[in-house]
């Protein structure tokens, strides 16, 4: 039975954990594990409660002696060691337990990843080790042992002794459980140093298979530079002598910030120009740079519990994006950041599994890594920083370092530093946390001419629709930053932040010319759908003429997406402004290649359908692919000489470079291939897959084949020479079900499950295939239903073996009741039968059930 945990139900742990000793001896299927806690009650007469699954306890003692066997209780995930056995003053406890990381599929706790043994503890796996209070607030320093005939082995901290056979490492920063980590494997290491601010020196590796240390460099590039800008822009210094990166082939999320051994899915480590993507470059770097900063926005500082994940999560989001921003351009980095918050955080926030960045209960935490903690977590801190200005926020970190090192804290404490640094009253703000749902404003303007002059008029309003368990939306405090430009295109008045704090507010704005155009939400100043009644001319205007980057790409994506619903509904012809407006922006793409790059990326199908729901229109799946794919081709026939010129102009000769100007041309130029594509029918694709340098050119070109159904012999050519690199063959996987026709797609996917080298255990491989087949809208909610049941037998399939992939992997259907009733019942009756599973994993089980209940 699912119990669900509730914020308003936190007690502190009652005693106090002041060193915790650990001596592993590994080995697959029988690996000991002894454990030392030191204790000290704070709480006279408190039972001891310790987490622990799975675990073959060998021996228990307090302070060397076995307690009477009535003084213990087990239940499902506890053990409780009753007050009347334990020591009044400091005492030690003793298990020894034994565990099987090789039958550990779950990849949580210690488990075997290609023969190197990894540790993944957060949220909930340091219990799958040892007995423990495996939350949050209860934070130790750590001496660890580990003996293998392993070459390498490695914790947390500094190493204390390494000799063949065994290894001692202490970590004297206290740290949760989560943030244990232990490696032991056959690895080679990519060796550097870092001198910090006050001169220390670190060393650090990143070690990876050997085979694999030649596209280990960027990685490490990428960890130099994260903690040189962390010292540069918040002051903060790294705090031990050593800084260990492991990339590993099965690993369930991205990467993990344990203290001093960050691991990493291989994926977001390894890079060659030959392997990876320019977008795989751009990630590895944030990534890295994301796990480096949880160093103090998480370790240093971390989370009282698990509800206050956005504590840590939120504000790190926010930090790599503005690392981004710094190293690459921040226009492109902001518009990146907002297409992905509405793909996946709108998405989330509009349907039945819609929470808050702090929610307030759960059954499953792992179920709570979501886009509303991390991506609108980060835009909540944007949004402050605004209201309170870049001095204020400095100032408001610096004091959270201070006040709050070495602590497990809330975001009633976070909030609070803001207040004490800036005087400002927050408590409006707080419901950013607390409150579900994606705001909706409405921008209305009033135009006056006087003799003096004209003034217009501003009114906003905001309105907030029910999410489950939440009907009530009051008010919150929304910044709109907002331009106005004059009809010579000039700006009229700085950007000035408009504060909406109330259902509806009117500003003026007096002594103008001549009525301007509006540009607001500038830099997309909150998480917010904006309703803005722009006609098209105003926004053909804002595309040529807005400074504000985000609101100029904004309103070519307003033009698209008119046009798109349009089309939708049967206006076969609309979007004749659209393709006006870009055919005047094409003449100047070369300026600015990754923007212009994202301007001509046409929004994707879910987004459409997103929009048509929002409307009260029932979106139908293969219409709208029909809209896009015919929108893009009168694009291409309209442009097709720009077009054609631009490719020809950003070809790439030379080395590669990872770096932001060359990855912007190429984009830019995969950009104008693929709409071009559809006019010769693959041909320039064909020859630049011939022809491909790197692997950018190479997946761009591929894609491109795929879509028009002649990627047979490139796919063919791509097997035989990438068959045995992993990563190259996910992409494999993944480009033919997201990219083929709708009408083919679940074949495609059905025929590659089929194949030898479908490891569907390995995450990486399970959701290439997956996930690109539910990234194609149309083939997921295919008429017939047979997207949604292929989807499903493979979650079926894999719950037993890795519930937290599949639970992740069971919000492709967020969105399912918002279809026609023939798709709504194909989608029920496929939850139904996940539902129906006996033995359901506690992680899908809270899904499937949050999915169902919203189909009434
Ligand atoms: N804390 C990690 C991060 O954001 C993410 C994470 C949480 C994770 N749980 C995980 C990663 C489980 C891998 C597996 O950086
Ligand atoms: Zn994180």
């Amino acid at each position: 039975m699912a119990t669900t945990r509730l914020l308003a139900n936190y007690q502190p742990f009652p005693f106090a954990l002041t060193e915790t000793r650990l001596r592993f001896d590994l080995a697959p299927v029988a690996t000991r594990v002894e454990a030392e806690l030191d204790f000290r009650a704070l709480v006279p007469g408190a039972d001891l409660v310790l987490d622990g699954a799975g675990l073959r306890t060998l021996s228990l003692r307090i302070d060397g002696a076995e307690p009477d066997p009535a003084m213990l209780h087990m239940s499902d995930e506890t053990l409780t060691i009753s007050a009347a056995a334990l020591p009044e003053g400091p005492f030690t406890l003793s298990t020894v337990v034994e565990i099987d990381p090789e039958r550990n599929t779950a990849l949580e706790g210690l488990y075997l990843s290609g023969g190197i043994f990894c540790t993944q503890c957060e949220a909930e796996g340091f219990r799958h080790i040892t007995w423990y209070p495996d939350r949050p607030d209860v934070m130790a320093p750590f001496r660890v042992q580990i003996a293998s005939s392993m070459p390498v082995l490695l914790s947390n901290g500094n190493p204390v002794a390494v000799e063949p056979g065994l290894a001692e490492w202490h970590d004297p920063w206290p740290k949760p459980a989560y943030l244990f980590a232990l490696v032991a494997g056959e690895l080679e290491a990519l060796p550097d140093r870092f001198t910090t601010m006050t001169g220390r020196d670190v060393a650090l590796n990143v070690w990876v298979r050997p085979g694999d240390l030649p596209r280990a460099g960027f990685a490490m590039e990428a960890l130099k530079k994260s903690m040189l800008w962390d010292e540069r822009v918040y002051g903060r210094e790294y705090d031990l002598d050593v800084f260990n990166i492991v990339a590993v082939d099965d690993f369930n999320m991205g990467a993990m910030e344990n203290k001093g051994l960050n691991i990493f899915n291989s994926k977001l480590v390894l890079a060659s120009p030959d392997t990876a993507t320019d977008t795989d470059y751009e990630r590895i770097e944030a990534v890295i740079a994301h796990e480096y900063f949880h160093n103090w926005t998480g370790n240093r500082i971390t989370c009282r519990d698990w509800f206050q994940l956005c504590l840590k999560e939120g504000l790190t989001v926010f930090r790599d994006q503005q690392f981004t921003s710094d190293m690459r351009s921040a226009a492109v980095q902001r518009i990146e950041d907002v297409v992905t918050l509405r793909a996946r955080q709108f998405r989330e926030d509009a349907g039945p599994l819609a929470h808050p960045p702090r929610p307030d209960r759960y059954e499953e935490i792992n179920n709570f890594y979501t886009a509303t903690v991390y991506e609108k977590g980060a835009e909540v801190i944007g949004m402050l920083k605004r209201l309170v200005g870049d001095g204020n926020y400095r100032a408001a970190l610096d004091l959270y370092f201070d006040r709050h090192d070495g602590q497990a804290c809330t975001i009633e404490d976070w909030l609070k530093v803001f207040e004490d640094a800036t005087g400002r009253d927050l408590t409006q703000f707080a419901r950013w946390y607390t409150d579900a749902g994606t705001p909706e404003v409405t921008l209305r303007e009033a135009w006056d001419e006087t003799e003096a002059g004209g003034t217009l008029t501003i009114t906003l309003s905001q309105d907030t629709r029910a999410t489950p368990g939440q009907p009530d939306k009051p008010a919150r405090v929304i910044p709109v930053a907002i331009g106005l430009i004059g009809p010579n295109g000039c700006e009229q008045r700085p950007t000035e932040v408009l504060e909406l704090d109330a259902p509806t507010g009117t500003w003026q704005f007096e002594g103008l010319g001549a009525r301007p155009v509006v540009s607001a939400l500038r830099g997309f100043s909150a998480p917010v759908v904006l309703r803005h009644d722009l006609d098209e001319t105003a926004r053909a205007t804002l595309l040529a003429h807005d400074t504000d980057p985000f609101a100029r790409w904004e309103a070519g994506r307003g033009l698209a997406l008119d046009a798109l619903m349009a089309r939708t509904g049967g206006d076969a012809d609309a979007g004749t402004a659209y393709i006006g407006a870009i055919g005047g922006f094409l003449a100047d793409a070369g300026a600015d290649p990754a923007f212009a790059a994202l301007v001509l990326r046409l929004p994707p199908e879910d987004e459409i359908a997103t929009r048509l729901h929002d409307r009260g229109i029932v979106p139908d799946p293969d219409a709208i692919h029909a809209a896009r794919e015919s929108l893009a081709s009168d694009l291409a026939r309209a442009h097709e000489a720009a077009l054609a010129d631009i490719y020809a102009a950003m070809d790439e000769p030379g080395p590669y470079s990872p770096d932001a100007g060359p990855s912007g041309r190429r984009a830019l130029r995969l950009e104008a291939l693929s709409l071009l594509t559809r006019l010769d029918g693959g041909d320039r694709a064909q020859a630049l897959w011939d022809q491909a340098g790197n692997m950018t050119e190479r997946m761009g070109a591929l894609a491109a084949l795929v879509r028009v159904d002649r990627g047979a012999e490139a796919l063919a050519q791509m097997e035989a020479r990438f068959a045995d690199n992993r990563l190259v063959m996910d992409k494999f996987f993944a480009v033919q079900p997201m990219a083929a026709a709708p009408a083919r797609a679940v074949a495609v996917a059905r025929a590659l499950s089929d194949r030898p080298d479908f490891d569907w255990k390995n995450p990486n491989r399970f959701r290439s295939l997956i996930a690109g087949l539910t990234a194609n809208h149309a083939a997921f909610h295919a008429a017939d239903g047979s997207g949604y049941d292929f989807v499903a037998d493979w979650l079926i399939r894999l719950d037993p073996v890795n519930p937290q992939t599949t639970a992740r992997m069971v919000s492709a259907f967020e969105t399912w009741t918002r279809y026609d009733d023939a798709r709504r019942g194909h989608a029920r009756t496929a939850l139904q039968r996940i539902a129906d599973l006996p033995r359901l994993s506690r992680n899908t089980s809270e899904m499937v059930t949050r999915l169902l209940a919203a189909g009434g």
